[in-house]
């Protein structure tokens, strides 16, 4: 496996690749891996000739310093799942080789960043669309594989293709959970013992309420999802949305829409954490 920290050398394997009639799968990271990430990078072998990682903690979608600055940094055990994986290239530039100068783009997602993460995380998306257009132009990637976890900024990603006429299959991936359900994330490794514990209570609410919708209405089944986590302590909501999976604007009852899915974040203690629910 070839670990390349500048753009060049990149290409330079990128090329030969390509003259191989390889295809190349790529998967964009931030870095300390899960088996979330493996998940994608799995996929990706399985479906491409070669398989590019890029990690890189992307300081433009990052609206909060402190959030940047806790954000775990693991790349050598990050190297050695992704060799133990199969993957072919990590990209792993410093924030220089990417941002030379600052990068002025500024992205409209309207409505789809109007929502969620985008009242919460001003910018954020923006920061999101600017690292991941540089990534599919360096790399130019037949496929990119991302998490249904991050349920808005894969939707935001597939409008920013379809904007920019990116020629690319974006695959979206099932979210992966520990068996006790907790969705794996790279902020689960900020949570200390006792937190991971409460955490639980998330990913409990939102199963429990899948039944729950069956005889209650949508407004029902969203206080439910609330009061369960504001009946936790050591849990702080920051929103629960149910949406269109479509659009990502809020639905009012299930028959608003055929493809509905809750999303939620919750603060446990500082560490931020996300998750989401497909109703139908
Ligand atoms: O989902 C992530 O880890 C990041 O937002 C991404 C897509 C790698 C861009 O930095």
């Amino acid at each position: 496996m070839l670990v390349v920290e500048t753009i060049d050398k990149l290409h330079a394997f990128l090329a030969e690749a390509r003259a191989a009639g390889k295809s190349v799968g790529l998967v964009p990271t931030m870095g300390a891996l899960h088996e979330g990430h493996a998940s994608l990078v799995k996929r990706s072998v399985k479906e491409n000739g070669v398989t590019v990682v890029s990690v890189f903690v992307n300081p433009t979608q990052f609206n909060d310093k402190g959030d940047l600055e806790r954000y775990p940094r693991t790349l050598e055990a990050d190297c050695q799942l992704l060799e133990a994986l199969g993957t072919d290239c990590v990209f792993a530039p410093t924030v220089e080789e990417v941002y030379p100068e600052p990068d002025t783009r500024v992205f409209d997602f309207d409505p789809l960043d109007k929502v969620m993460e985008g009242v919460y995380r001003p910018g954020h998306f923006n920061g999101v669309a600017q690292i991941v257009s540089k990534l599919f132009m360096y790399v130019e990637p037949d496929r990119a594989y991302f998490g249904e976890k991050d349920f808005q900024q894969l939707a935001i990603i597939r409008e920013m293709v379809r904007q920019m006429d990116f020629k690319l299959e974006i695959v979206g991936c099932p979210i992966v959970r520990e068996a006790d359900g907790l969705a794996l994330s790279s902020r689960n490794a900020l949570l200390t013992p006792e937190q991971r514990v409460t955490a639980l209570a998330i990913s409990k609410a939102l199963f429990t309420s899948v039944d729950y919708a069956k005889e209650h209405s949508l407004e029902e089944t969203k206080q439910m999802v609330e009061q369960a986590i504001a009946d936790t302590e050591g849990l702080e909501l920051e929103y629960y949305e149910v949406v269109n999976g479509d659009t990502l604007q809020p639905v009012a009852a299930w028959d608003d829409a055929d493809y509905i899915v809750g999303c939620i974040t919750v603060y446990c203690g500082k560490v931020r954490l996300i998750d989401n629910i497909r109703y139908k």
